[in-house]
């Protein structure tokens, strides 16, 4: 069983979100927070383009690439490459409930085929040597979560995954939207509390509704791990307060404005090879959310940004027209 320290705080995979540009933003604020790809289907992995599906900026470790697929074969020829890539990790998406996803026979309805999703991991496993985690639900549908999550856990865990994330509620693939799946049906902590309570020696990360770091703290008490998702993508500035708060260290920067005068280095680098200004822009929505003058800094931003050949200095004009905000404490 493998799993380091990077494992107490991890930024969830969420498509479209947590691209590359997003995740060295996020590493800017914590240095030791694990991070994720979206999900890539084994299918683009293998036969993509994989430069640029798979490249990514070396501040980002540790990273992990996130797979969405079911066929053992194909997951792990997708695991192997992405180990030459560099990644630190390969975590198996068993948790998204989209119809795309459902036809591909991956994703949360996989919940229903714990034994497939064993050999899955088991066929990475065999392939790589870096660690090979399971993302999943506490069930799906009508199936009794106690016995869902109990099934899937002692495949993969025999299989040799060497963590569990459980995004602590149902996903119910009859009716709701990716989106409402994300919310409507009810979190259930206590599933993932007793899961770990059941298997003690097993890594267990808890995600779902974690709105700050103080509950995160408390999660902590519980389980190995917390995984936040919206909460710290749209409000990036609490990964700020993740290194001192949860790993005893000092944070990267004091405040926003360091973050992002680190951060121009890179964005005039990405400007230069051709990167759009808001393919990076668009992650800092939420930075300096509830400061004053934010509101000034995100219509600069969005009215200036998206205007073809928009350069670093509009990032710099919109950065003054708000005030700095310092890492706080937790309870915030
Ligand atoms: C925009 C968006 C995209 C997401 N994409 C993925 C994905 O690619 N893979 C995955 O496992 N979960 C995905 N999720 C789910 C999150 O990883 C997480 O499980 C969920 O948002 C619950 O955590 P939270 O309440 O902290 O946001 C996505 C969520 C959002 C909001």
């Amino acid at each position: 069983m493998q799993l380091n320290q990077s494992h107490r705080f991890i930024v969830a995979p969420m498509m479209d979100w947590t691209d590359r540009h997003c995740r060295v933003f996020h590493r800017m604020m914590t240095r030791h927070a694990r991070l994720y790809t979206e999900m890539l289907t084994t299918g683009a992995v293998i036969r993509g383009d994989r430069r640029r599906l798979l490249g990514f900026d070396a501040s980002e470790h540790p990273v992990a690439l996130q797979l969405g697929g079911s066929d053992p074969r194909d997951l792990a020829i997708a695991a192997k490459i992405g180990e030459a890539f560099g990644y630190d990790e390969i975590n198996l998406n068993v948790g998204c409930p989209s119809d795309r996803v459902k036809d591909g026979r991956f994703g949360a309805c996989l919940m229903a085929e714990p034994a497939l999703v064993a050999a899955g991991v088991d066929a990475m496993k065999r392939a790589v040597g870096i660690p090979v985690t399971v993302k999943c639900r506490i069930g799906i549908d009508d199936q009794d979560p106690e016995l869902a999550l109990d099934m899937l856990a002692r495949g993969v865990v025999a299989a040799g995954a060497d963590a569990l994330i459980v995004h602590a509620r149902k996903a119910w693939l009859n009716g709701l939207s990716p989106k409402e799946n994300r919310d409507v049906p009810p979190l259930d902590y206590d599933r993932v509390y007793r899961l770990k309570a059941a298997w003690p020696r097993v890594p267990i990360i808890i995600n779902g509704g974690i709105a700050n770091l103080g509950e995160a703290k408390r999660h902590l008490l519980d389980v190995d791990g917390v995984m936040l998702g919206r909460a710290a993508y749209q409000e990036p500035w609490r990964l700020l307060a993740v290194d001192p708060e949860l790993f005893g260290v000092a944070a990267p920067y004091a405040t926003m404005k360091d973050v992002f005068a680190a951060m121009m280095p890179y964005i005039e680098d990405q400007l230069a090879q051709g990167t759009r200004l808001h393919a990076m822009t668009r992650h800092f929505v939420g930075a300096f959310h509830g400061v004053p003058g934010a509101r000034a800094f995100r219509r600069h931003l969005a009215e200036n940004g998206v205007r073809p050949g928009a350069g670093a200095n509009v990032l710099r004009d919109a950065i003054a027209l708000v005030e700095d905000r310092a890492a706080v404490p937790i309870a915030a």
